[in-house]
């Protein structure tokens, strides 16, 4: 009998990545196969992030509630950028945990799991060019790293120190997985990175061929079979003409865009060493909206950083108002070990950080509703991916809406047209044309 894995995922896609190479060694190399039934299991799993500092106080808690209800015998590792910055700190305070693994040394997984007490952090070790065994969660739709780490020193930001310098993984390897997915059936690639359109900066070989990102994406919409190419997270200041229109001109590149502005307010994005100002980042919204119309754009914004002042919090709103995003996700900002940021004094009060939150979220919410109800009676093609428990099936349009049917698993990885007929905050509701 196969032994049993229970693992949980917290954090980004990038994470969820590192959860499918470690699920994919496990099985190939240890006998090991999932379960969703903690009680079961023979190694319990939790890949962390340290992103806010809430999934981290979280951590403690939840690992004291599995070990009271693991199965006897079951061992439990961190992992992740959590296991990456706390490192042994975590067997000091929680030691019946078995070892601690950070994100930048996934594969190996199958060492620290025969050893007692193994930590292993280091946040140089370099696996852009280590050959993970086959494991994906969707057969349609395949996530594919293509680099790993971040240059960048946002000041707010703990992911450098958690997941090291920026590699990019060699273009042949991309491709090679990427047709590998295809031929298995994959109609769609999601490339990840902390910073993709940084792309071709350095890799593990100096004498690497300088490929960049937009080169990448040309390299791979030759892939015949495959139909879509989606990617996270470009960074707004690698947004050059050229990236640009390679975007709105390769029919394969789903228009779909996620821009992080952090801050509308040039100050704030200053201090938080973003790179560009709130002029820049609307040159590229218009840009993008000019070169690629109907393009889907959403965010990430923190609000309350130190020293947000109410012009600077009323600019983030401006941009809001401007740029009308498909999809926001908002933070407080919250304090990272090992930051620039931690150090600085200028607190946003408590209260004012949450009411600038619920400010910037209900204007969302009235923005959404409006574009929204623009998509009723329209057609889009959609890429079905998912069969829901209710009798419908769901996939997402070229510009990123999820959009569901009444329907039967025969639709999934398949494209078909749908015509709108019900909007809903996050996802529309349609009907199949035949
Ligand atoms: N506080 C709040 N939000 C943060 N993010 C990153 N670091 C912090 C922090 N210290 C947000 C950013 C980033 C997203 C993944 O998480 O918006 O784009
Ligand atoms: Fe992903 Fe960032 Fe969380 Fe690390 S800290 S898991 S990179 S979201």
């Amino acid at each position: 009998m196969s032994k049993k894995l229970f693992i949980e995922t917290l954090g980004c896609a990038m994470n969820s990545r590192d959860s499918e190479h470690m699920i994919a060694q496990l099985r190939e190399k240890e006998g090991y196969e999932t379960t969703t039934e903690l009680k079961e299991a023979d190694l319990i799993l939790i890949n962390t992030c340290s992103v806010r500092e809430k999934p981290v106080a979280k951590l403690f808690s939840e690992l004291g509630v599995f070990n009271k209800r693991k199965k006897e015998g079951a061992k439990i590792g961190v992992c992740g950028c959590t296991a990456s910055h706390l490192g042994e700190e975590i067997i000091k305070r929680a030691p019946y945990v078995n070892f601690v693994l950070g994100a930048r040394n996934v594969s190996k997984i199958g060492e620290v799991l025969h050893k007692n007490k193994a930590v292993e952090v280091d946040i140089n070790y370099d696996e852009s060019e280590f050959a993970f065994d086959d494991f994906r969660t969707s057969p349609y739709k395949a996530y594919i790293n293509i680099s790993i780490g971040c240059d960048k020193s946002c000041t707010f930001c703990i992911v450098p120190k958690t997941r090291g310098d920026e590699i990019s993984i060699p273009d042949e390897l991309i491709i090679g997985e990427a047709k590998k997915a295809v031929d298995k059936g994959a109609k769609e690639v999601f490339l990840l990175g902390q910073n993709v359109n940084n792309y071709g900066r350095r890799f593990s070989s100096s004498e690497h061929e300088k490929v960049n990102f937009t080169e990448l994406l040309r390299r791979l919409s030759k892939i015949e079979g495959l139909e879509r190419i989606r990617f996270t997270s470009p960074h707004p200041f690698h947004m050059d003409d050229e990236f640009i229109e390679e975007f709105a001109s390769n029919p394969k590149i789903c228009k779909s865009m996620h821009m992080p502005l952090q801050s509308g307010s040039t100050k704030v994005l200053q201090e938080m060493k973003r790179g560009y100002s709130k002029e820049w980042f609307l040159n590229r919204v218009e840009k993008l909206r000019a070169e690629a119309p109907g393009v889907s754009i959403s965010t990430d914004i923190i609000v309350a950083f130190p020293g947000e002042s109410d012009e600077d919090f009323e600019d983030t709103l401006d941009v809001m108002r401007k740029v009308e995003f498909d999809q926001i996700f908002s933070f407080k900002y919250s304090p990272r070990p090992e930051t620039e940021a931690e150090h600085f004094t200028n607190i946003v009060d408590p209260e004012v950080a949450s009411d600038r939150l619920s400010y910037l979220q209900a204007l969302n919410t009235e923005i959404l509703d409006k574009k929204n109800a623009e998509q009723m009676g329209k057609t889009f093609t959609v890429y079905f991916e998912d069969l829901n428990a209710d009798g419908f099936v769901s996939g997402r349009t070229d510009n990123n809406f999820v959009v569901k049917v009444k329907g039967s698993e025969e639709l999934l990885g398949q494209f078909r047209d749908v015509k709108i007929t019900k909007i809903g905050r996050t996802i529309l509701t349609g009907e199949l044309l035949v």
